[in-house]
């Protein structure tokens, strides 16, 4: 399928925009034009451009609009109508950063007015009275070209279509080793044989390199900061895991105070012990009722900011998994007046810059770095994220040496090209994806809602009482769907979901489901899915007295730095007693491992943590009374769970530190 590109001529005056439009079609018939550029005239007024800008319903007139062009009108038009066309530019600027804009005008006394009110967004200007078609065309069709383009896949398929012989790693050499093979031969066929073709490896320097780049994985990364709002980006084959990591210990010495939300990734909390960094650890706001984990609440942010003027860095997660994001901008202000570096953990948020609905995105707000999983909700492979820099201190050489400790040698080259083709297709056409998911996450809302025995949780319901009022906003495409009043456990309708209805969610706590809609959510799907729960909802039963899960225990203090508790030898000590009691000879112990019960995947020790009897006594209770919870960080010895503690002698030798 071919693309189709509209060019919105905007313009107070119709027979000039027709004319325009008129002059800029005609040209593209005469030429090369495989982006498909149609430019349409539109009115200059803003529900004219909104209805423009709004995708097509029918299949096939899935144009996307790529390019505006505003007219500021003649010198005799009136002030207002001048002000509007610089109004609206503004207004593009603001809500799709990823268009191209480009202002007509009469003369260079306009475009000092304009570049004043429309800042340095603007694309390019166009003279009014030159009326070059040809050349505007031109101009548009290669910025056009610009965004399409993908060198690092282009590369990638230009490379495999060559057919080298492969004297090189990897073993398989371009899938010849699964090939005619008894054994591993369906693997081939499996797999496919582009996939296998295009595993290649830095042997072929065509292909640049990922851990020093200066040719198409370069061109890339340059194409993504742009798409991104970033001075520079990086790809990480990796994940966001290691992307928090790297950042970590570039920025952090051992020592260095750093505030960050309890509730934050483990990654982070693995970056705190590589990176030998003080944390101080700030308390999320938790929703009792569904044991779901909000943001910190911002009077915390401010009294943490104002008691450690110390610190280094400040991380937040943003949106949570539960799809909840901060208002920004106000905390990095607080965290920047006071020489803080704020990096703000977009796992989850990563096509947020490509719909007004879904932004300011945290580069947007003033965060020095954003890391993204561009798998997770755009449409890159697995394990492949984005780094995002616009820190003005920058040390790209720090950078570079903990990047590529961190990174492997030999990065997954599928990996770069999902990141080359998901950064394009955000360009492109995310706007008009996302806002089918989000027409399709409004609709299912209302549909779930009138089964009466499933209710989607708002806003209101996810927030706790002390995060109310800090400006928190839901990300509409994560679902979270209260089943209490079906009857139904939350296990048994992941289960109904899975083996009746071919349905996987995405999580579940004890009673809600939670399902992640993405730019690949169909019209079939979102009926699929609606059946399944009208149906379910059907076969309700005697709403369940669910066992709420056990209050979170306050984290304890650190009786030293992370690391040092981490690289102890420890002994192990079980966690219940010889009568299943909590163990007491854990109470005032310190504990070597992160200890993390999922879900909701929130740590309940870090290395360094003072045992406190609320957490042995919270740790036990969730083992009798959450059926399918893991608890990770605990060490099974002889079939009972142990936790990792310093012995006495190493709890003396350490140095304490400060308690928070
Ligand atoms: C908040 C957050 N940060 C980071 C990560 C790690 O991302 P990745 O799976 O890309 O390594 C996750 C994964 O679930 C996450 O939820």
């Amino acid at each position: 399928m071919n693309p189709a590109t509209h060019v919105l001529i905007v313009s107070a005056d119709p027979a000039w925009r027709q004319q325009l439009s008129d002059g800029l079609n005609q040209a593209a018939a005469k030429r090369d034009n495989p982006h498909g550029l149609v430019a349409l005239p539109c009115e200059c007024d803003g529900s004219a451009l909104q209805a423009a800008l709004v995708p097509q319903p029918q299949p096939q007139l899935q144009a996307d609009v790529q390019v505006v062009l505003v007219d500021h009108g003649p010198s005799t038009a009136s002030a207002a109508s001048r002000h509007a066309a610089v109004a609206l530019a503004q207004q593009l600027i603001a809500a799709r950063p990823e268009l191209s804009l480009y202002m007509l005008l009469e003369d260079d006394a306009d475009k000092l007015l304009v570049e004043q009110l429309a800042s340095d967004a603007v694309d390019g200007y166009f003279f009014r009275d030159e009326q070059d078609h040809a050349g505007w065309f031109r101009i548009l069709a290669a910025e056009v070209a610009e965004k399409a383009d993908t060198p690092f896949y282009d590369a990638l398929r230009d490379y495999v279509a060559q057919a080298k012989d492969s004297w090189h790693t990897p073993g398989h050499a371009g899938g010849d080793a699964f090939k005619n093979s008894p054994w591993v031969g369906d693997f081939h066929d499996f797999v496919g044989e582009e996939m296998l073709r295009a595993d290649l490896s830095v042997s072929v320097p065509m292909l640049d390199s990922l851990l020093h780049p200066t040719g198409v994985i370069a061109a890339s990364q340059r194409l993504a900061a742009k798409a991104f709002g970033a001075r520079k980006t990086y790809f990480a084959t990796n994940g966001t895991s290691t992307s928090n990591k790297v950042i970590f210990q570039t920025l952090l010495a051992p020592g260095d105070k750093l505030l960050l939300d309890r509730n934050c990734h483990k990654s982070v909390h693995h970056g705190v012990i590589l990176s030998g960094a003080q944390p101080v650890y700030l308390d999320s706001s938790v929703n009792r009722q569904y044991g779901l984990f909000g943001p910190v609440p911002k009077a915390t942010l401010a009294a943490a900011i104002t008691a450690n003027p110390d610190a280094k860095v400040l991380i937040l997660t943003s949106c949570t998994y539960d799809g909840l994001r901060y208002d920004l901008a106000p905390i990095i202000a607080m965290a920047h007046a006071a020489h803080i570096k704020v990096i703000v953990d977009e796992a989850w948020y990563g096509h947020a810059r490509f719909h007004p609905e879904l932004r300011p995105t945290a580069l947007e707000c003033g965060a020095d770095y954003a890391t993204q999983s561009t798998h997770k909700v755009l449409s890159a492979f697995s394990q492949a994220s984005m780094i995002h820099v616009n820190d003005p201190a920058f040390d790209e050489h720090l950078f570079r040496e903990n990047f590529n400790m961190h990174a492997s040698t030999s990065p997954q080259y599928q990996l770069i090209a999902s990141l080359d083709v998901a950064r394009k297709q955000a360009v492109m056409e995310g706007y008009r994806l996302l806002d089918r998911s989000l027409k399709f996450a409004a609709e299912l809302r209302e549909k779930i809602n009138a089964t009466g025995a499933f209710r989607v949780l708002a806003l209101d319901d996810l927030l706790s009482d002390e995060a109310k009022a800090d400006g928190i906003r839901l990300d509409p495409t994560k679902l979270t769907i209260d089943i209490s009043a079906s009857g139904w456990s939350a296990d048994e309708l992941r289960d109904e979901l899975i083996n009746r209805y071919n349905i996987q969610v995405e999580k579940n706590t004890h009673n809600t489901l939670t399902l992640l809609l993405t730019i690949a959510t169909t019209r079939s799907k979102v009926s699929r899915l609606f059946d399944a729960m009208l149906r379910l909802a059907k076969d309700r039963r005697t709403p369940l007295t669910y066992a709420r899960m056990p209050e979170a225990p306050r984290f304890s203090a650190l009786a030293c730095l992370p690391r040092d508790a981490f690289y102890e030898a420890g002994v192990r000590l079980p966690l219940v007693d010889a009568h299943g009691q909590p163990n007491a000879a854990l109470n005032g112990r310190v504990c070597c491992d992160q200890i993390v019960p999922y879900p909701p995947g929130i740590p309940v020790l870090v290395p360094g943590q003072v045992i406190e009897p609320a957490i042995v006594a919270y740790l036990t209770r969730l083992l009798q009374t959450q059926k399918s919870i893991d608890l990770h960080g605990l060490a099974q010895v002889d079939g009972e769970l142990h936790l990792r503690v310093l012995s006495e002698t190493e709890q003396a030798r350490l140095p304490r530190r400060h308690a928070h």
